[in-house]
């Protein structure tokens, strides 16, 4: 019988917030799930893995992630890995019966994924794809409003991922700007985010009506040194091609009817990791802007010709607050550590409990990148794309 230790595979930027979430949430789940501990950090860069470690409590180090799923001691792993490795280590962790949480994306393309949701989907084991921003309580509102039909009817969803990680031409060359190991650039990196929150909020989408996608910094240097995350280091003096996008914008139709614009940007100046809603339904408007992201903003039609705007903050009764946030006080607010935790905490309650984790299956990192392949057959052909 597998014992459900805790693995890691990818100790870089991400790899940090999945330990931090199970180091705040052993407490609670090793009583529940028994054998649950902090026990293997995997990463090809050895210092890495043992940083990561050492500074959140995990008992052991690899460097070779197929020996740690086979390892009868490890039931439970996170992986962490570039985009490329995420197929196909998240299906041999399915394969050993290993409850598995995949960062997004899920695939390079709607090809890769779907063999991987069939799986899923005959496996015992509890899964899921990262789409952490479901979890931040004022979108979990904004889309509990839309079911009570508070907004009416979605006309029109504007959602864009901008962010300046990649805004700096001297920063190193990494798997990130390589078609091959990352797929499409911002349309994959953080397009991903976006398209799942379109989905998230307003359905299925039918068509994209059209799309561009631009690369801005064509070439960068190769490091001189290993870098984890968008890292700044030495540079040697070799230059690589950038051959993924840096920018993309896509018109969709969802299969209600309703409008969908969405953008991604690795290279908007001034924009750290700014995630935007902007909903737009027969009886009300929803805003939301992640630099705040305790608060939402809504204007409900009132018949006055005025229809102001109100701000509306978390309370102890958004959801997920009372029972993950320290200080679960009316307008306390909360960050991206939190609601990355609340996202792990659901999924080891689902493994505690035996149900489905719902905040993002292997089926929706599937859905979504049906979106994104069809983003970037618009954006090359030039032509609508229906799914
Ligand atoms: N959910 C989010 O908000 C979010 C945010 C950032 C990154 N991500 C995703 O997380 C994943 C990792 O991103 P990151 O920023 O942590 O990247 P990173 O480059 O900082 O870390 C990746 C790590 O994987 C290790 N690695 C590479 N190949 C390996 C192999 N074969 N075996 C073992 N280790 C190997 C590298 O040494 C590196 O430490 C990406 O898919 C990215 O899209 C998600």
């Amino acid at each position: 019988m597998r014992k459900r230790g805790i693995a890691i595979i990818g100790a870089g930027m991400i790899g940090a917030a999945h330990a931090n979430g199970y180091r705040t949430l052993l407490p609670r789940f090793e009583k529940l799930i028994p054998g649950c501990c902090l026990h293997t950090v995997c990463d090809a860069n050895a210092a890495a893995a043992q940083k990561l470690a050492d500074n959140y409590g995990f008992a052991h180090v690899a460097d070779d992630w197929r020996a740690v799923l086979d390892n009868p001691e490890v039931g439970i792993v996170s992986i962490c890995l570039p985009n490329f490795l995420h197929v196909e280590a998240t299906t041999e962790a399915l394969k050993r019966g290993l409850h598995v949480l995949c960062e997004k994306p899920l695939a390079l393309s709607a090809a890769q994924a779907q063999p991987l949701a069939e799986l899923a989907a005959a496996s015992s084991s509890i899964s899921g794809t990262v789409f952490n921003y479901r979890r931040i309580p004022a979108l979990a509102e904004i889309k509990n409003r839309l079911a009570a039909g508070d907004l009416g009817d979605p006309v029109q969803l504007m959602v864009g991922f901008q962010c300046d990680y990649a805004a700096d031409p001297h920063l190193p060359h990494s798997w990130r700007y390589e078609f091959e190991r990352a797929g499409p650039g911002a349309l994959l990196d953080v397009g991903t985010h976006a398209a799942d929150m379109a989905r998230y909020l307003c359905g299925e989408v039918a068509e994209v009506r059209g799309a561009i996608s631009t690369i801005s910094i064509k070439s960068r240097f190769l490091p001189a040194e290993a870098t984890v995350g968008h890292a700044r280091g030495m540079l040697s003096d070799e230059a690589r091609p950038v051959d993924n996008d840096d920018v993309m914008s896509a018109l969709l139709r969802f299969n209600s009817g309703c409008q969908g614009f969405l953008t991604a940007s690795r290279v908007a100046i001034g924009m750290g990791n700014a995630l935007t809603v902007r909903l737009f339904g027969t009886k009300g408007t929803a805003l939301f802007d992640l630099l705040k992201p305790s608060s939402y903003e809504i204007a409900l039609f009132d018949g006055s010709g005025r229809s102001p705007f109100q701000s509306l903050y978390n309370v102890p009764a958004s959801p997920g607050v009372a029972a993950h946030v320290a200080v679960p006080h009316d307008t306390v607010s909360v960050g991206y550590g939190e609601v990355f935790s609340m996202m792990m905490a659901e999924f080891l309650g689902c493994i505690a409990a035996d149900r489905p984790f719902s905040n993002g299956s292997i089926a929706d990192g599937y859905e979504v990148a049906r979106i994104l392949d069809a983003i970037q057959l618009a954006a090359m052909d030039g032509k609508a794309v229906k799914l």
